[in-house]
């Protein structure tokens, strides 16, 4: 269908010249440049809603991150209080590389974790105290049910199935049997896609049965046939094909079992030293770049899963697998990323990112940046949104900048239901270094984000700032929104590298320690419907 602009006549701003004398605190910029904004939903993507920004955390540290069910970490549900606060629902996938080596036995107490003397996770052994916990989470939460495929006992896959239906019937939304396959010992199923599908079909049909009989048995409601996560691969070539794509056509929906296709997107890694050198500040806040990634590595599974009429998600992502970059992913511009990548993949349709969250795993590589702390502590991923206790690697308990961008998500997706579309870069604004979407409500543009990702550092000899006009978004409206009430929130900090949560702020406020601190601002828009965004600074226009 062919898309409307809005154009309306622009006040399009005097080029600055070298003559005009501008305040020092005014941006460096001070033409205005023009964000185009189509007035209908025609060509925006399906309807969202508050649960689209969701989370991935690693089983084998759930109790870091939670605490049991008696005893719960009060800073991990202060910052899910706060996400819920502010409109977001996230889904929760106690998901990742340890679920493949996790066992459920009735009788554990304690989730005990078994490791080698580098802190390779062996195995990870939970009991119904674990599935207990799950109480402790906002009300509303839904889980996946994660089993394990990687030790190839359909008996322990079985039993974790039962176990969370037995203990967390109501929570359960989707059940998923392995992670990343693509990276199993070659020998499990030969490179072949047909093997690998003809497992997982024969398993979770025994799973469905088992499951199925527990429900009645307890007299609790059915669940619908389709309710499996299928695939989740990860992007990387390890010869095994089994991302949507691959499985698609080989039949894995023959019996009806997918809820969703799950794919695992990392643009980029600290697994290798190769990889490692490319994973900076500067590549992780390039657009173009993650579009492209978005394109060529995910958008081919999307579409295969749209096609075939299935929902799908992004089930486990983050900007730099293998744990992230020391002062890259624990930095500001992490907030950055983490909105504009799930931005990109709203765009094209996915159901849910759901955001991981871990620590250094050290059979993942021996060639990573990353490690667990000497002491045996976990090394908590650097991408984290927090570090849930204190660790000799990573210091006290704390919140991390990228946290305040789940804030920003959480708003943005707060009313169920919006379509989101994404907006060229301005004329004359650098595409590489600058998102824009709008969302919209009942065919109606209700907000607009705008994402300048100019990496910006103390040393910046310009602080990129862009001036940017929405035509007919000022105060007097020309057709937008039901209401007069047009503002603006701000995500901000000094520079793209700060560290300390203290420095971000979120509409004002800050949160450290997951506790909001300051007053919530709102800034009215320019009366000509102008914005001025800094590098390294994202805002939410929100239009009625
Ligand atoms: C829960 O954690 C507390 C504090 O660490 C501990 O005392 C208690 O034994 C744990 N309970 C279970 C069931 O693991
Ligand atoms: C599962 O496999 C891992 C190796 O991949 C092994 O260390 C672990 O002991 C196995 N777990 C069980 C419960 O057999
Ligand atoms: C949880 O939400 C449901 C539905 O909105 C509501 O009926 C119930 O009272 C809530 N429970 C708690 C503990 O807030
Ligand atoms: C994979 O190949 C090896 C060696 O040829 C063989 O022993 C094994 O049975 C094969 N596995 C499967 C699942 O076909
Ligand atoms: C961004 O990435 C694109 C595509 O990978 C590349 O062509 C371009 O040079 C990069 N831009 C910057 C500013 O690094
Ligand atoms: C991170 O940056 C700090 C401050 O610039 C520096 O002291 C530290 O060595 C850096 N760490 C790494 C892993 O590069
Ligand atoms: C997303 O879904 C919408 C609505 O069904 C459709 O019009 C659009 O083409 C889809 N976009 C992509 C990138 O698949
Ligand atoms: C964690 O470290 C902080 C200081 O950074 C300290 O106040 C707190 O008591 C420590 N918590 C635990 C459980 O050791
Ligand atoms: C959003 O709306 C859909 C469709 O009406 C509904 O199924 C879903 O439960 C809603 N989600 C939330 C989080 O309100
Ligand atoms: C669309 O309008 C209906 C009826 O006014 C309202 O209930 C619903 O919340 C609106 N949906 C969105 C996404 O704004
Ligand atoms: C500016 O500061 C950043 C971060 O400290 C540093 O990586 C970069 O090399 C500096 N650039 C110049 C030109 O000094
Ligand atoms: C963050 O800054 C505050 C206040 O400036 C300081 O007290 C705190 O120690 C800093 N935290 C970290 C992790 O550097």
């Amino acid at each position: 269908m062919k898309t409307r602009a809005f154009l309306l006549p622009v006040a399009y701003a005097i080029t600055s010249s070298p003559g005009v004398i501008s305040h020092p605190t005014e941006p460096h910029h001070s033409s205005a440049v023009q964000l185009i904004v189509p007035k209908d939903d025609s060509g925006a993507s399906i309807a969202h809603s508050p649960s689209f920004s969701s989370f991935s955390f690693e089983p084998a540290y759930w109790v870091e991150f939670f605490g049991n069910s008696t005893s719960p970490n009060p800073l991990a549900f202060r910052l899910l209080d706060l996400i819920h606060q502010h409109g977001g629902r996230p889904i929760i996938r106690p998901g990742g590389i340890t679920m493949d080596s996790m066992i459920f036995d009735p009788k554990a107490g304690e989730s005990v974790r078994e490791t080698s003397k580098a802190g390779g996770v062996y195995r990870t052994t939970v009991g119904p105290a674990y599935y207990e916990s799950w109480s402790n989470f906002p009300n509303g939460t839904k889980f996946v049910s994660t089993l394990n495929f990687g030790n190839s006992s359909l008996d322990i896959a079985r039993d974790m199935a039962l176990a969370s239906v037995m203990y967390q019937n109501d929570l359960v939304e989707y059940f998923e049997l392995g992670n990343e396959p693509t990276n199993y010992p070659k020998a499990r199923w030969n490179d072949s896609t047909a093997a690998y599908v003809q497992q997982w079909k024969s398993w979770t049909a025994t799973i469905d049965t088992a499951v199925n009989q527990e429900v009645a048995k307890a007299g609790e409601a059915a669940f619908p046939g389709e309710r499996w996560w299928a695939s989740s691969a990860t992007t990387d070539e390890s010869g095994l094909n089994v991302r949507p794509a691959d499985i698609i056509p080989a039949g894995i929906d023959s019996a009806h079992q997918v809820a969703e296709y799950s794919i695992h997107s990392y643009p980029f890694s600290t697994c290798d030293p190769a990889r490692a050198a490319l994973a900076t500040t500067s590549n992780i806040l390039n657009h173009t770049g993650l579009a492209v990634y978005a394109d060529n590595e995910i958008y081919p599974s999307a579409k295969a899963a749209l096609d075939s009429g299935s929902k799908w998600v992004i089930g486990e992502f983050n900007s730099i697998s293998c744990s992230g970059n020391p002062n890259v992913t624990d930095t500001f511009a992490q907030a950055l990323w983490v909105i504009d990548s799930e931005l990109i993949y709203a765009t094209r349709n996915a159901s849910s990112c759901n955001l991981h969250q871990g620590a250094a795993l050290v059979f993942q590589s021996s060639d990573q940046v990353n490690s667990a702390a000497s002491d045996g502590s976990p090394g908590y991923s650097t991408y984290d949104m927090f570090y849930p206790t204190n660790t000799s690697l990573r210091g006290p308990a704390r919140v991390l900048p990228s946290f305040a961008g789940q804030l920003f998500l959480a708003e943005a997706f707060a009313t169920n239901g919006s379509r989101v579309t994404s907006l060229a870069a301005p004329a004359g604004v650098d595409a590489d270094r600058f998102a824009a979407y709008a969302f919209y409500d009942n065919a109606t543009v209700s907000k607009i984000a705008i994402i300048n990702m100019q990496p910006y550092y103390a040393n910046s000899t310009s602080d990129f700032a862009v001036k940017i006009n929405i035509p007919g978004a000022g105060q007097s409206h020309h057709g937008w929104g039901s209401s007069s009430q047009t503002y603006v929130k701000r995500l901000t900090a000094p520079y793209v590298n700060s560290k300390n949560a203290t420095d971000v702020k979120w509409a004002g406020q800050t949160f450290e320690g997951g506790v909001p601190s300051g007053k919530v601002q709102q800034e009215m828009l320019a009366a000509d419907g102008t914005v001025t965004v800094r590098g390294s600074e994202a805002v939410l226009v929100f239009l009625k």
